[in-house]
């Protein structure tokens, strides 16, 4: 029995990717919550023929929503719009997700939680601190989901690639991962084929290639033009990396070469030496290549650190620094707040 658990199902990520995790084979019941129009989404999807019961939960529900619950993702909050950072979502959904995330640690303590709502870099640490202040922190259940960043330097590479590229998009994370975290500066794409980068370089758009990475998000809001920020290649990403939380749950190998996750470090096995890697013995969050063991990031994939640019180096050293007021920002709303 897996039961997964959509916070925020009724929105613009939470929609399509309920869709998409009805599709999965290794869930037995997708519940769904939301503040607003969960019954006549769980409704539409319990009509499709496979074999999760799918059921819906408002506002008064969330103890049964989450009861059992395996797997709690978390996309509910507020996107942007054209001219905001997400930064500007701070004050909003940090109380959003301080809120969810006491629901899961009192009614699914075991949950492995997946924060998609912005600021990630700051709702991670205000996840972390809240389960930490009720006694219920399970280092390596706790992240933030990134993989949109990789979802867009895989599309992005090849694009750039142009025409003599045989590149195949689908299977680009053998070439390319991301790391650092999400937003901006803190966005850092690292060429595990060097050979590509360089190529890249040899083209003229390797900056180009790395702003829009970085700056990806902001593409969509513009072009959604105050409707909200991506929603669909999020609902991908999001499923991507539920996917292969629930494969390693179930025992079955990851499909994956890497798997981004915006990670706490003093809870993982190898944190300690990622902080020195990275030249920060301070830095409590970061995304990396993450081992999964039983759906919990048991430690992390160092490799990709050995093996930096100089240009990916100072990249990561850029990330460092905002990443720290971005994680501080996070704990200080628990901590200051107790
Ligand atoms: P949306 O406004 O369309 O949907 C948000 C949903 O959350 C709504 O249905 C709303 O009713 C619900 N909600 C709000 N407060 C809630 C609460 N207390 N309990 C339960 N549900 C609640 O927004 P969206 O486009 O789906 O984006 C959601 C969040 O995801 C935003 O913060 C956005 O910035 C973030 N996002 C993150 C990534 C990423 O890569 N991590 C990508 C895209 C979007
Ligand atoms: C994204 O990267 O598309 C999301 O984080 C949404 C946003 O605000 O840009």
């Amino acid at each position: 029995m897996t039961k997964v658990t959509i916070l925020g199902a009724s929105g613009g990520v939470g929609q399509p990717l309920s869709l998409l995790l009805k599709l999965s084979p290794y869930i037995t019941e997708l519940s769904l919550y939301d503040l607003r129009n969960v019954e006549g989404v769980s409704k539409d999807l319990s009509h499709i023929n496979t074999n999760s019961k799918c059921t819906g939960h408002g506002e008064i529900d969330i103890e049964k929503a989450l009861k059992g619950a395996n797997l709690v993702i978390i996309p509910a909050g507020v996107p942007r719009r054209p001219g905001m950072s997400r930064d500007d979502l701070f004050k909003i959904n940090a109380k959003i997700v301080k809120s969810l995330v006491s629901y899961t640690g009192k009614f699914a303590p075991g949950a492995r939680i997946l924060i998609i709502s912005n600021p990630v870099n700051s709702m991670v640490p205000i996840a972390v601190e809240q389960l930490k202040l009720m006694g219920k922190f399970q280092p390596g259940n706790v992240v933030g989901v990134t993989m949109l960043d990789l979802v867009r330097a895989e599309t992005f590479v090849v694009d750039f690639l142009g025409e003599d590229s045989t590149l195949d998009k689908t299977k680009m994370d053998k070439d390319i991962t991301v790391i650092g975290g999400h937003s901006g500066n803190t966005i850092v794409p690292v060429f595990l084929n060097k050979k590509l980068g360089e190529t890249l370089k040899m083209k003229k758009c390797y900056d180009e290639f790395i702003h829009r990475v970085q700056f990806g998000g902001d593409e969509v809001v513009k072009a959604k033009d105050g409707a909200g920020s991506a929603t669909l290649s999020m609902a991908l990403a999001g499923y991507k990396f539920a996917e292969e939380i629930l494969r390693s749950l179930h025992k079955a190998k990851s499909t994956m070469t890497t798997i981004p996750a915006f990670v706490y470090l003093p809870g993982i096995s190898n944190g300690k030496e990622v902080q020195e890697k990275v030249g920060n013995k301070n830095l409590e969050y970061i995304a990396l290549p993450v081992n999964l063991v039983y759906g919990s990031v048991a430690s992390i994939d160092t490799t990709v650190l050995d093996n930096l640019t100089s240009e990916e180096t100072k990249l990561l050293n850029i990330a460092v620094k905002e990443l720290i007021g971005n994680i501080d920002k996070g704990k200080k709303f628990i901590i200051g707040a107790s």
